[in-house]
This record gives C-alpha cells, sequence and structure tokens, in this order.
C-alpha cells in the first residue's frame, strides 16, 4: 500500500479508534419538563457525554412515530418527533456535538415503516395506487411468526389484502424490491448526509431482502421460522451496494445490525468486493444466558460468553472490524445479567473491563456507564414494550403468574429504558415534570452525581478504561489471544502489538478463586495498570489470602505469578 493509499485508508477508517455512547433518546434527559427524554436535554448533556472518553453519539430513533415499538416505528423519515424537539434543535445538537468533537449517528430503520407513514396509508388504498408496491402484500398469508407480536401477517380491510410486518403490527415490511424503494431510502441517507450527519447504524438490515415466493418456514421454530427466507436474502448484497455508493460519497460510517448473523455471513458484509458496512453489531455473545431471546432464559454460562467473543475476535481479525457491545435498548442491563446485582460495583466494573479492551469499536449503553439494573414492575400493565407483552402472553400460559412475572423480569426490554439516573433528587433530576415512565427506585444509590463524587465508582472506572484504550496502540491494534477458554470462573485475554502485549483478567465469580498465570507468562515481569478494587480493599485481604502480585499505585514491575482474585476483580497487566 502506497502512503497516500494508507492515508486514505486511515481517513476512511476514522471509526475504529473511536467509542461510542447510545442514546435512547426518551429516558435520557428532559429539557422542557414534560416527562420525556429530548433533545433539548441532550444538548444540556453533551459534555457529561464527552466527559466519558468517547468520541460518538448513536441516536436510537428520534424521527416522528406513533411509537409502537418506541421510534422503530418510523412516520416520517426526514423529521424530528415533536416530543425530542425539531429539526432546527437537531442542528443545534448536531453542532454542539461536532464542536466537542463528537460524530453523530443516526438509526436507519428502513426494513418497516409506521403504518402511519404515508407511503402505507397510500399503499392500502389499493393496487392502483402510485405507492401500491411499496409494501409486501399477498392474499393468502404463509405461516411466518412476527418477532414482535403474533403471526407477521395482517389484514387490511381496506386493501382486502394481508401485510407482511417482521415486527409488530404496526411495522410493515417495506418491499425493498421495488426499486423506487430504494431511491427513497437512498434519498434518505442524503438528507441527513446533508445535513451534517457522520453515518447510520443500520436496523436489521440482514433482513430486507426476503425470498421469491415468500415460502413457509420451519414449523417447529417458533418466532423464527421464516428467518431462512429473510435473513441475507437473495438480493441483499445487490441493495446494499447501492446504499454502500451514496455513502462512499459521504465518506460516512456504516454499521449493520445482525440479528442472528453468523461469522460467515456478517464477513461478506464487512470484507472483498462486496463490502457494504463497517462494522456489524453481532449477537452470539448476548446468548450465554438465553436462546435467542432473553425471554428463552437459562443460567449465565461464561464459557459460552467467551466462546461468542473469541470466535468474532479470531475471525474478523485482520479482516474485519468488531461492534463492541454489553446493552443496549433491546437487551436487559448486563449486570443483572452476566454480573450480580449484590456484587453491583465489582461486577459493573468487571464487565467493562471483560469487553472494553477487545479489538474493535466500543459501544456504551445509556446508564451502562453507571451501572444501572433491571427493574422489577409488580404488574405486566406497567411494562410498556409491546415485547414486554406479546412474551408474557406468548408461551406460559399453564405457568404461574409469579413464574411468567419472573420470566419477565428477566427479560424485558423495559428494564434498558428507565429513565436515566442523574441523581437523587425526585425522578433521579431525569424531568421535573412526571416521567413518562417508572424510574428505578435504586436512582437513590445508582446515580450520576454519586458516582462523580466516589473515585471508585462504576462511572469513573469506564473513563479510566476508555482513556487506557485511546492512549494504548495495544489496546487499539492488538492481536487478540484468549487463555484458559475452558474455565468457568474467570475471563483472561491478551492484546499485543509490536513488543506490548496486556493481559486483562476478569474474575465472574462471586467468590475468591485462584487464577493461574499462562505458561508464556510465567515469571515475566509486568505493571498492573488498571484494577477495580482499590489499593485499601485490595490490603484489607492480605495476609488472609495472597494476592496476585502488583499494586496499582508502587508502579512497579512486579512477576506474573499464580494467585487470587477477589470477587469479580479485574487487572489489566501490561508486559
Ligand atoms: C432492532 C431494534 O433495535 C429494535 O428495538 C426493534 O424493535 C427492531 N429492530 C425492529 O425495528
Amino acid at each position: 500500500m502506497s502512503e497516500e493509499q494508507s492515508r486514505a485508508q486511515a481517513s476512511r477508517d476514522w471509526y475504529k479508534k473511536m467509542a461510542f455512547y447510545q442514546i435512547w433518546v426518551r429516558s435520557f434527559m428532559d429539557g422542557n419538563g414534560d416527562g420525556i427524554g429530548d433533545l433539548y436535554g441532550v444538548y444540556d448533556k453533551l459534555d457529561y457525554i464527552k466527559s466519558l472518553g468517547v468520541d460518538g453519539i448513536w441516536f436510537s430513533p428520534i424521527y416522528p412515530s406513533p411509537n409502537a415499538d418506541f421510534g422503530y416505528d418510523i412516520s416520517d423519515y426526514r423529521n424530528i418527533h415533536p416530543d425530542y424537539g425539531d429539526l432546527a434543535q437537531f442542528q443545534k445538537v448536531l453542532h454542539r456535538a461536532h464542536e466537542l468533537g463528537l460524530k453523530v449517528i443516526m438509526d436507519l430503520v428502513v426494513n418497516h415503516t409506521s403504518d402511519e407513514h404515508f407511503w402505507f396509508q397510500e399503499s392500502r388504498k389499493g393496487k392502483d395506487n402510485p405507492y401500491s408496491d411499496y409494501y409486501i402484500w399477498r392474499d393468502k398469508p404463509n405461516n411466518w411468526d412476527s418477532i414482535l407480536e403474533g403471526k407477521a401477517w395482517e389484514y387490511d380491510a381496506q386493501r382486502g389484502q394481508y401485510y407482511l410486518h417482521l415486527f409488530a403490527k404496526k411495522q410493515p415490511d417495506l418491499n425493498m424490491d421495488n426499486p423506487r424503494v430504494r431511491e427513497e431510502v437512498k434519498g434518505i441517507l442524503r438528507f441527513w448526509l446533508d445535513m451534517g450527519v457522520d453515518g447510520f447504524r443500520e436496523d436489521v438490515i440482514n433482513f430486507i431482502s426476503k425470498k421469491e415466493g415468500l415460502p413457509d418456514g420451519l414449523p417447529f421454530l417458533p418466532v423464527i421460522n421464516g428467518l431462512p427466507y429473510y435473513k441475507d436474502g437473495p438480493h441483499i448484497h445487490e441493495y446494499m451496494a447501492e446504499f454502500r455508493s451514496v455513502c462512499k460519497e459521504y465518506n460516512c460510517f456504516q454499521l449493520g445490525e445482525g440479528p442472528l448473523t453468523t461469522v460467515r455471513s456478517a464477513l461478506r458484509y464487512l470484507t472483498g468486493p462486496e463490502k457494504s458496512l463497517d462494522m456489524m453489531f453481532s449477537f452470539d455473545h448476548m446468548m450465554a444466558d438465553c436462546i435467542y431471546t432473553e425471554y428463552l432464559h437459562r443460567p449465565f454460562s461464561l464459557v459460552k460468553l467467551k466462546k461468542a467473543f473469541t470466535k468474532w475476535q479470531n475471525a474478523l481479525n485482520g479482516k474485519a472490524w468488531n461492534a463492541l457491545y454489553l446493552e443496549n435498548h433491546d437487551h436487559p442491563r448486563v449486570i443483572s445479567r452476566y454480573g450480580s446485582e449484590r456484587y453491583w460495583r465489582e461486577s459493573g466494573t468487571m464487565l467493562a473491563a471483560s469487553y472494553l479492551f477487545q479489538q474493535g469499536t466500543p459501544f456504551l449503553y445509556q446508564g451502562q456507564e453507571i451501572g444501572m439494573t433491571n427493574i422489577r414492575l409488580h404488574s405486566i400493565d406497567q411494562y410498556m414494550d409491546v415485547s414486554s407483552h406479546t412474551n408474557f402472553h406468548r408461551y406460559h400460559l399453564k405457568e404461574s403468574l409469579e413464574k411468567r412475572m419472573e420470566r419477565i423480569h428477566h427479560s424485558s426490554r423495559d428494564s434498558s429504558r428507565t429513565p436515566m439516573q442523574w441523581d437523587d433528587t425526585e425522578h433521579a433530576g431525569f424531568t421535573t415534570g412526571e416521567p413518562w415512565f417508572v424510574v428505578n427506585p435504586n436512582y437513590t444509590r445508582i446515580n450520576v452525581a454519586a458516582e462523580e463524587r466516589d473515585p471508585e465508582s462504576i462511572l469513573q472506572f469506564y473513563r479510566k478504561c476508555l482513556a487506557l484504550r485511546k492512549k494504548s496502540k495495544a489496546l487499539l491494534w492488538g492481536s487478540y489471544r484468549e487463555f484458559f477458554p475452558e474455565d468457568r470462573s474467570v475471563y483472561m485475554y491478551e492484546r499485543a502489538y509490536e513488543g506490548v502485549w496486556y493481559l486483562i483478567i476478569c474474575s465472574f465469580a462471586p467468590f475468591t478463586v485462584r487464577v493461574r498465570v499462562p505458561r508464556e507468562y510465567a515469571g515475566r515481569r509486568g505493571k498492573l495498570v488498571l484494577c477495580n478494587y482499590s489499593k485499601e480493599e485490595r490490603e484489607k485481604q492480605r495476609g488472609i489470602r495472597r494476592v496476585f502480585a502488583g499494586t496499582l499505585d508502587s508502579g512497579d514491575n512486579t512477576k506474573a505469578e499464580h494467585g487470587w482474585f477477589l470477587p469479580y476483580e479485574a487487572r489489566v497487566y501490561r508486559f
């Protein structure tokens, strides 16, 4: 590669060094006192976001929407939901974010629209309508289930036909085979790129091309029985190439959401002549305590989690780039899943170290950085998300109410959608009005203000991790290697680059565990650069147990040797 080419490559790959913060605006910060988070609130919190050490923001949809799926049902792609402000306020946020050096990416949701979108309103009028083929209409439905709400087909009396909706009833699927629909998508891309946004997170983008004839799905596979006919469909790469060509003109960044994607199919989007995405959100690591959705819950398995991490790290190394995340608006809070609410601070910080130092671009979801946890509501009526209701009614009618509610506590997406906990004043400082959704009662303990004051807080630990990642070439670009993959308590991985090694050791055990040092490291001198227990806490344990050598503060080089890790302890060594 010539110098010029590598410079061009580096400028195209600006996103690799970054870390992103995801905003689900409705619950982030209310700036006008109506109880709903908005762009006025976001504007006021931009300095806070910047202070975390992130470099960009991903906005979950902020467009007009009847909120059947909280923004993922869009009724106007070129405007801002009046609850959140208007285009002028968005531009103000965008401008200020850019001043602070923060990139801004939008959510592109084009597998479906809202049924209240003008196109659908026209399409349902009849077969002669100019928008008739914007959606997927049939006289007879196939057997597909929808992912969010019942069967995937809904009868529309006005048109006298069924329309396909892979998600909720109010989210009809667009017919991407229609070239006019693809032109519309390109127009939407241009609209936001011309305004100055830096890229897109593309919702369920691997579902947009459906197999001709829409064959019946696999009857034994509930919820996703049609998946083989809509995932990575026949024309997906042609359509993606069209969108890519627009994005290339703007050097913008494209991140695809790839539900249930495999490494093999992801690589087709991420590499080679067909490359149409810069990164993809994979899901394997989100299934360490469930089977493809948190709803089908099973006990957490660290070995499964590590397998998923390592599979993606190895497969993409040198070929593509990982999008790293542990939380977003679709999953319950990670401390409540893979950590421990009892060891809240310890497990929250350890989880940060478990993923932020992998190879890839990290994403943090609002509230993750302060260790927000799942909400427990008493009645299903208090839950807001369509999938909480669907799941509650779906399979378990024979189970007791308590059991079904327990499943909802484990699985509901609402747990990640409670208002952000800013301080310990009324409504967690989220609003001066009545909050649109329940504030988690633990806000008096878990909130930004308290964690700003505490040097050992989860919030401060996220800052330390992000700062360390940013200044270390090995953590940014280094190779990845996992040690002891079968160990059921400890996740240990190495990042190595140009003669510098980092060893990241994370205990997932709620008790003290003995940690082995890999053969390659035995006797080598390393420096402890990060730990989630303070020196005092660690020293308290000295004498009771021999602690793995090295203290953060001494700055000494210490020999790597076998030792004990406290509950959910995480350490990062540099060699
Ligand atoms: C993925 C989004 O993240 C989720 O919130 C939404 O329900 C579905 N796609 C449908 O848009």
